[in-house]
């Protein structure tokens, strides 16, 4: 029994929102085949994320979590189902049109911070403008403005070794802003981090949601899900909840429940 029974609801039956759409997502499904058999790891998966909301996405491990952020960050095509950005059909768009959507309208964090240890700071927030062909004066000025505001304007020369895992995870949040995105994904941006840390990470991200910049994260942690505004919780590729996040906790019980149980029977 689903947890949510609104989410049950086929998508032509639910009210029609009036708020602007950062996404659209309807019946997105993923399968993974591979010679030994195929992986279903997203099922019929719908919702919306209004521009400016700030979502959590939880659910056990191998739930689907990853694969959903990653066709939303358009980093891989669904199986069926579609994906609106904004207004834009991602299914409709060729690779090209993807890599722009990629590099121009989303901005990415991910768990291992993925910095170049061999680039400074700078360099290391330079980068997507590097790949692009957009380094110039301007740009330059502009990745040292987003180094000081995530509290790294003395740390600029440093390499990543040199920092602490926070002041990393900062620079790869602000390397994911260098296009000025209005949507940012982010997958367990917390998941290496200590307490203190991981609060400093979520008040540059609130505060990045409180500009207007629409938030997708990821987390296995409760606390971190209570700062966003909605969690949606899966379960077997399935969404089984989409709510507030004090909700959520019943939710996540009800998986590791049920994932005891089969544990017990095998
Ligand atoms: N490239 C792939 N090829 C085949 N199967 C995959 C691939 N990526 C993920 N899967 C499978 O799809 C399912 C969902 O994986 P996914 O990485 O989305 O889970 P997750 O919820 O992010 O888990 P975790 O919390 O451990 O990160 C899993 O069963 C996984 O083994
Ligand atoms: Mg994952």
């Amino acid at each position: 029994m689903p947890a949510s029974a609104s989410n049950e609801m086929p998508a032509a039956d639910l009210p029609p929102r009036t708020e602007k759409l950062a996404a659209s997502i309807r019946q997105l499904c993923k399968e993974y085949r591979l010679s030994s058999g195929s992986v279903v790891a997203l099922r019929d998966v719908s919702f919306d994320v209004p521009e400016g909301d700030f979502v959590s996405i939880m659910g056990p491990s191998g739930s689907g979590k990853s694969t959903l952020l990653n066709l939303l960050g358009c980093l891989d095509r669904p199986t069926s189902g579609g994906y609106f950005l904004g207004t834009d059909d991602v299914a409709r768009m060729s690779d090209d049109q993807l890599a722009d959507v990629r590099a121009n309208r989303l901005g990415f964090v991910f768990q291992s911070f993925n910095l170049l240890p061999a680039l400074s700071v700078l360099e290391n927030i330079e980068l997507p403008l590097h790949y692009s062909g957009q380094l110039s004066r301007t740009s330059r000025q502009r990745c040292e403005r987003l180094a000081q505001r995530v509290g790294l304007g003395d740390r600029m020369d440093h390499r990543p070794m040199q920092l602490s895992g926070g002041q990393q995870q900062r620079v790869a949040i602000a390397r994911s802003l260098v296009n000025d995105p209005r949507f940012l994904l982010a997958d367990e941006p917390t998941g290496n981090l200590d307490t203190s840390t991981t609060a400093e990470i979520l008040d540059l991200l609130t505060e990045l949601n409180n500009e207007g910049r629409t938030i997708l994260l990821v987390t296995h942690e409760p606390e971190v899900a209570d700062l966003t505004r909605r969690t949606v919780v899966l379960r077997d590729g399935g969404l089984i909840y989409d709510g507030p996040p004090t909700g959520a906790r019943a939710a996540l019980q009800a998986t590791a429940v049920r994932a005891t149980a089969s544990e017990v029977h095998r």
